[in-house]
């Protein structure tokens, strides 16, 4: 919150308090507020709440389900007082519209395990709790359910693709049970990271009242904010002759995408490039679901209870792209059609754009529909971004500014300067601390980054010496080994892991933990035949394992599922450790981690 708070009255009775004083909002609030939900109780009842708390069941948020109770609670999601019960997401999902007929597109569900909702009676009051365990909100429980979730996939998604990151989601990360109630806040969720720019819908509406912007246009967005940005945004501006806000997506968004607070840094540099007092930015932490023409929809609805008057809505607005086969999950523009057909139920004008490309014998910036036959025009693909950010090369001042250029260079580090995992995987006696070691030396010869060792024994002994060899424990094993590597690797390192890490699923995880930190990840099968290791025997575990006295023995008594996302595939009974090191180096040299000796000889 700015120094000059505001606050509005929600509940709609005309009045609004401006640092301190009373202005009557008539003729003042922008015509498409709407009503706003406030769902925090007052300060005598949220600490009844918190008193009776002792004796509620409890849950734990999800990071998403946090995003959605803040805006459920602050307003941002009016005119929703709670989580949904059956009734309204059925009809959600059916036509977009709550059970009252509400134009309302986006299921806000909130799902629980089975243990607590076998627990949970009618008109219990349910402690809602962020990860550190403090009390945000209280849900009154009206219904526990089952939501049909193959349905939701298909009605809000259009598709049952689990290539489609919100179904994704939805089948694969969500619980089955659900329960539905309204809300009361008790506090609302902790943020330390760029306070002074978060903003509620009604510090939001208060702030644009006191300012007299009547016509505001929002920009969502999820990603870094180039020239092609800023000319979109200022024209949109100029189209409804009002101030702009860019509000961006700061709760959660497509996985990969740049992470907020580099976005952030990015927004907070262009914002000088604006002529002074046409434009504000303040954050949105909004959950996005990637829902393409249902989510611009929503987005529509959620900026409209954030005071603005416009939507901007270009291509492929909340998409997610493309599937597997390269077809896209929605129409580049059936998200504009969405929003066109509900603008005047809804009071949000969209201001539609196309695609912006630049005209460099022009020197300007075209929507793609009006480039005329002839004009040459270049575009840089968000694919192409990341190579030039992984490369190192340089990003054309036609396309971003260098101040913006300069906050994703402090994030982007080039890829022979950012950290990365090789994970060798396969079983007892296969090759892997030898070849482990082996590459350790070799990298540390060619590398100034710090090189870490976790073998599979070594971990054993200081990092997971309680635990056996159970899938639980060796899944736990697995997710400590990847915690360390993905930190290593983040502040730069090198981290070399030589466990059996015997299951699939836990490996992709420990992938994708590191893919989080920006860092590179090698999964190096090594697939020395069980025969080959069983002769080795070097331990002697084989022969225990055969005689019965080891039980549970990967190979033997345990299974062992082979990747089929390795990098590299090789086998210790044909290629030396020392080959195999070599090629880990190869593959790390061609995905740009390490510099080819010619690069280096030409470097210095
Ligand atoms: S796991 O599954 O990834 O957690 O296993 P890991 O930590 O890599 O295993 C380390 C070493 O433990 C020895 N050992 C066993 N391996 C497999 N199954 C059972 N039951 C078992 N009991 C002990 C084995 O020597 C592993 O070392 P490596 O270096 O792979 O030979």
């Amino acid at each position: 919150m700015s120094d000059q708070t505001v606050m509005i009255d929600a509940r709609g009775d005309g009045s609004v308090e401006v640092s301190g004083r009373h202005v009557s909002l008539h003729g003042l609030i922008p015509p498409h507020g709407g009503t706003l939900v406030d769902a925090m109780a007052g300060p005598e009842r949220a600490a009844e709440l918190r008193s009776l708390a002792r004796t509620m069941p409890s849950w734990d948020l999800t990071p998403r389900q946090l995003c959605d109770l803040e805006l459920l609670l602050t307003g941002g999601f009016s005119p929703l007082t709670g989580f949904m019960g059956p009734a309204d997401h059925d009809s959600v999902c059916a036509s977009m519209r709550l059970a009252d007929g509400t134009l309302w597109p986006i299921p806000i569900t909130l799902d629980v395990d089975d243990d607590i909702a076998g627990r949970l009676r009618i008109d219990d009051l349910l402690a809602l709790r962020d990860p550190e365990g403090v009390m945000l909100a209280t849900l009154r429980v009206e219904t526990v359910w089952r939501p049909d979730r193959g349905l939701e996939a298909e009605t809000v998604y259009g598709t049952r693709s689990p290539e489609h990151p919100g179904v994704h989601q939805l089948l694969e990360a969500t619980h089955r049970s659900c329960v539905g109630g309204r809300l009361e806040g008790v506090v609302p969720p902790a943020h330390y990271d760029f306070k002074h720019l978060r903003r509620t819908p009604a510090e939001l509406r208060a702030e644009f009242v006191q300012a007299g912007w009547r016509r505001v246009v929002a920009f969502q967005t999820r990603n870094p904010m180039h020239r092609a940005h800023l000319e979109l945004t200022r024209r949109a501006a100029r189209k409804v002759g009002g101030q702009l806000l860019i509000h961006p997506v700061v709760g959660m968004t497509k996985p990969g995408d740049v992470d907020h607070a580099t976005r952030v840094r990015c927004y907070m540099a262009l914002l000088d490039r604006y002529p002074p007092a046409t434009t504000r930015l303040a954050l949105l932490p909004l959950a996005m679901r990637m829902a393409g023409p249902r989510e611009a929809l929503w987005h529509a609805i959620i900026r409209k209870n954030h005071g603005c008057t416009h939507l901007i809505v270009g291509r492929d607005h909340a998409g997610p792209g493309s599937d597997a086969q390269g077809r896209p999950f929605y129409d580049p523009y059936e998200a504009q059609e969405m929003v066109r057909a509900h603008q005047d139920e809804l009071g949000v004008g969209m201001v539609p754009f196309q695609m912006l490309v630049y005209a460099p014998d022009l020197d300007t910036y075209l929507e793609e529909d009006r480039v005329a036959a002839g004009t040459r025009v270049v575009t840089v693909s968000g694919t192409e971004l990341r190579r030039k950010l992984n490369t190192g090369d340089e990003l054309p001042e036609w396309f971003t500014f260098p101040e913006v250029a300069r906050e994703l260079r402090r994030s982007y580090a080039p890829r022979d300067r950012q950290g990365f995992v090789v994970f060798l995987t396969g079983l007892s006696g296969s090759g892997k601390s030898t070849i482990a070691q082996t590459l350790l030396v070799k990298l540390v010869e060619r590398s100034s980054r710090s090189v870490t060792l976790l073998d599979g024994d070594v971990v054993r002994k200081y990092l997971s010496s309680e635990l056996g060899f159970s899938k639980e424990h060796r899944d736990l094993n697995i997710r400590r080994i990847g915690y360390v590597a993905s930190e290593v690797a983040r502040h730069g390192g090198i981290a070399i892991c030589a466990p059996i890490a015997p299951y699939d699923a836990l490996r992709k995880e420990v992938r994708a933990m590191t893919a989080q930190q920006r860092a590179g990840f090698t999964l190096v099968h090594v697939a020395t035949s069980i025969e080959v290791c069983e002769e080795r025997d070097r331990k002697g575990l084989y022969a225990k394992a055969r005689a019965g006295l080891i039980a549970g023995f990967t190979g033997i008594s345990d299974p062992y599922e082979p990747p089929d996302d390795a990098e590299l595939v090789v086998d210790t009974a044909t290629t030396s450790a020392e080959g195999v090191a070599d090629l880990i180096l190869g593959h790390l040299e061609t995905e740009g981690y390490l510099r080819t000796a010619a690069a280096v000889e030409l470097a210095s």
